[in-house]
């Protein structure tokens, strides 16, 4: 399998400056790290770290993300907004509409699950974690970190997440050029930062609703020894969600875990 190479990326990319400076690796700890260093040495936005493979790859809460070499996308992107803490999730809400209209282009229907989970027939195709850079830095830093699975088949999934995970290809049938993608993805990805960083944030939050899943569900929500039940009704200005718990009252959610609540999994212990 070839691995990507800036000069066929840079090729045909119509970014001004996501991907441009752009370093592809064949294995890291985790692109999240490397592109924290780079950061420090005071490389400018929209620099990207990619690498065929992760002995770290890191995904929200704590959990490890796997990648395939030659099959998947992983790689980072170094952002330096001047937004509050408190807007920075609108980052990653951005990313999440970026990365969905990317997969609209190769003809498939993803949906989004609160914050960024990217689903093909309910079914995890694409993690997004986004991290703070170092405050001491002089220029604040965020990266906002992508994995996408795109030509795997079911034997190259570990057996523990063949039932909620998927690529591309399994869910298509359809290989999918990589390099392709990755162009497309850098010019939804700058397009949809831009909406943030010009506070134009609301056309985000439209097109993340329109292809939400979370919306109107019955959900558990997980935020450490926080646990509850209710019924999710919006996102509110900033992008956290609002969720009617058990007792009636309205809840803002804007970390942990969201879990969609089936007939199968809805039966709670008494
Ligand atoms: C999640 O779904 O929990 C987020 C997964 C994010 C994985 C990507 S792969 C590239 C970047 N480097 C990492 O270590 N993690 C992110």
């Amino acid at each position: 399998m070839k691995s990507l190479k800036p000069e066929a990326i840079l090729k045909g990319l119509k970014t001004k400056t996501f991907g441009r400076s752009l370093l592809c690796l064949e294995k890291v700890s985790s692109t999240n790290d490397v592109i924290l260093k780079l950061a420090e040495e005071g490389c400018s936005e929209g620099t990207v770290v990619l690498s065929e493979s992760q002995t770290k790859g890191r995904g929200r809460q704590g959990r490890h993300w796997t990648s395939s070499e030659g099959k998947s996308l992983a790689f980072s992107v170094l952002l330096r907004p001047s937004l509050k803490a408190d807007e920075l999730p609108e980052i990653t809400l951005a990313a999440a509409v970026a990365v969905a209209k990317t997969i609209e282009l190769f003809r498939m229907r993803p949906q989004i699950k609160w914050p960024n989970d990217l689903l093909l027939g309910g079914q995890k195709v694409c993690g997004i974690l986004t991290e703070m850079g170092p405050k001491k830095d002089k220029m604040p830093s965020v990266v906002l970190g992508i994995g996408i699975n795109l030509n795997q088949s079911t034997k190259d999934f570990p057996k523990e997440l063949r039932q909620t995970a998927t690529s591309f290809y399994r869910f298509s049938g359809r290989k999918i050029d990589r390099v392709r993608l990755f162009q497309r993805l850098m010019h939804h990805l700058e397009e949809t930062y831009q909406w943030v960083v010009e506070r134009r944030f609301s056309k985000v939050l439209s097109e993340w609703r329109k292809r939400s899943v979370t919306l109107n569900q019955q959900v558990k929500v997980s935020q450490g020894h926080h646990v509850f039940h209710g019924q999710v009704l919006d996102l509110d200005e900033k992008g956290a969600l609002l969720v009617r718990n058990d007792l009636g009252m309205i809840e803002r959610v804007t970390s942990g875990d969201v879990e969609i609540m089936t007939p199968k999994n809805r039966k709670r212990p008494s």
